[in-house]
């Protein structure tokens, strides 16, 4: 046998042993509804997603992921920040409850200091802020205590952190956050290696302006819509990767030009209580299959201004949830209905073609996108609270 034909041999191989996905999927819990942990991930196995993140550490849950290959995102609660970034004691203490008992069998590859904490606008949520960092070293020091060192400490902020995104090369941090969270956080993200974890959603921006920013260009179709940068040269033909290079852009700004990126969350909501525009089943689909298309691609697609640069990308989510609270789309992010059967069909490893999925219904919320392309003004997606579990 020719080498060739060995190399090819060995190449198919390769491809084979990787059967899951790299996407992740989100499993909020704020359901009366949802199924067990043990059938939710039974069904997270079924889809093949190749990464799961919950919102806390939960036992049961987190022993049952023990059993699959299933890389996982564990999170610490908003409310629990302060008390670790005081003592380390307690950081130590977190660690050993939440994570020692199940690591290494399962495979915890995140762990994310609360949930869009820099979202919080009160006296309460400013100590937050000034916590966040500190708690973050701390529990760094007890998993490097603890010889852990592929676990990746991380938190993961809304689009609320830029004070401007369009067009992405003139973004900044908003001012409030700047110099006192932003630049320590970015410095330790750069020294421990680890992500920029952002909940980015084209769905509120796009909803908030649908005169201005056609759907196409929200849902991955937008070849006919382009968009210019002025200021950079670049051509955006989606809103995700606009919405991305304002914060690559922002980072760089403040002097970290090569910190990678996570999605931990994304999404389109497939309904709504009242028609709400644009969250239908056939948005949901065509947004989740063309960016799962996009982030399988190999080799990585990247963006405009960080092309060729792999993005780990987590959907929102995996159930309709129907404890959550606010307009009717919150309820509504889910791939799966709560007795498990599909919205609508999802191939988490992008191999699908497209013309192979069965057609879905027509939607008859979609307004007609009539003006010229705008920006996105970053503060109009802080009316939308994302955020799951916080305290
Ligand atoms: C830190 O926490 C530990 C354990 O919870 C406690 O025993 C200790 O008194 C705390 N130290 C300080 C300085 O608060
Ligand atoms: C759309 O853009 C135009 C300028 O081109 C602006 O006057 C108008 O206010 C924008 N509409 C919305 C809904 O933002
Ligand atoms: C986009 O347009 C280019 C030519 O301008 C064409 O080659 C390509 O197939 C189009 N892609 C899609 C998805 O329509």
């Amino acid at each position: 046998m020719s080498t060739v034909a060995i190399f090819l041999i060995f190449l198919l191989l390769l491809s084979r042993s990787k059967a899951s996905s790299n996407i992740g999927v989100n499993y909020g819990q704020l359901g009366n509804n949802l199924p067990s942990p043990h059938r939710s991930i039974e069904l997270l196995t079924t889809m093949k997603a190749g990464r799961v993140k919950i919102y806390d550490a939960n036992p049961e849950i987190l022993r049952l992921l023990s059993n699959t290959k299933l890389k996982v995102s564990i999170m610490i609660p908003n409310n629990e920040i302060s008390g670790i970034a005081a003592n380390q004691s307690i950081a130590d203490e977190w660690v050993r409850n939440n994570v020692l008992p199940y690591y290494p069998n399962t495979m915890i590859r995140y762990l994310l200091m609360g949930n869009e904490v820099l979202s919080y606008n009160s006296e309460q949520g400013h100590q937050m802020w000034r916590d966040l960092v500190p708690a973050m070293r701390s529990i760094e020091r007890s998993l490097r205590a603890q010889n852990i060192r592929d676990i990746k400490i991380g938190t993961p902020l809304a689009m609320d952190v830029l004070q401007s995104t369009f067009p992405p090369s003139s973004s900044a941090f908003r001012s409030d956050i700047r110099d006192s969270v932003m630049v320590p956080m970015l410095k330790f993200l750069d020294q421990t290696k680890s992500f920029f974890f952002i909940d980015v959603y084209p769905y509120f921006p796009w909803s908030m302006n649908s005169y201005n920013i056609s759907l196409e260009f929200a849902l991955f179709r937008g070849n006919s819509s382009r968009t210019r940068d002025p200021g950079s040269g670049l051509v955006y033909t989606n809103l995700l990767d606009q919405m991305l290079d304002s914060l690559i852009f922002a980072m760089a700004k403040l002097g970290y030009p090569d910190i990678n990126l996570v999605i931990s969350e994304t999404g389109w909501p497939n309904s709504g209580d009242r028609e709400e525009l644009g969250a239908n089943t056939i948005n949901a689909a065509t947004y989740n299959r063309n960016l799962i298309q996009r982030m399988t691609t190999k080799p990585p697609i990247g963006t405009p201004a960080r092309p060729g640069v792999a993005i780990p990308t987590f959907i929102f989510s995996l159930f309709d949830e129907n404890q959550k609270p606010g307009p009717g789309t919150e309820r509504h992010w889910g791939l799966l209905h709560p007795d498990g059967t599909p919205i609508y069909d999802i191939d988490l490893t992008g191999k699908q073609p497209m013309k192979d999925f069965a057609a879905l219904p027509a939607s008859n919320n979609n307004k007609p996108f009539k003006g010229k392309m705008l920006g996105v003004a970053a503060r109009e997606v802080e009316e939308t609270d994302l955020s799951e579990n916080c305290t």
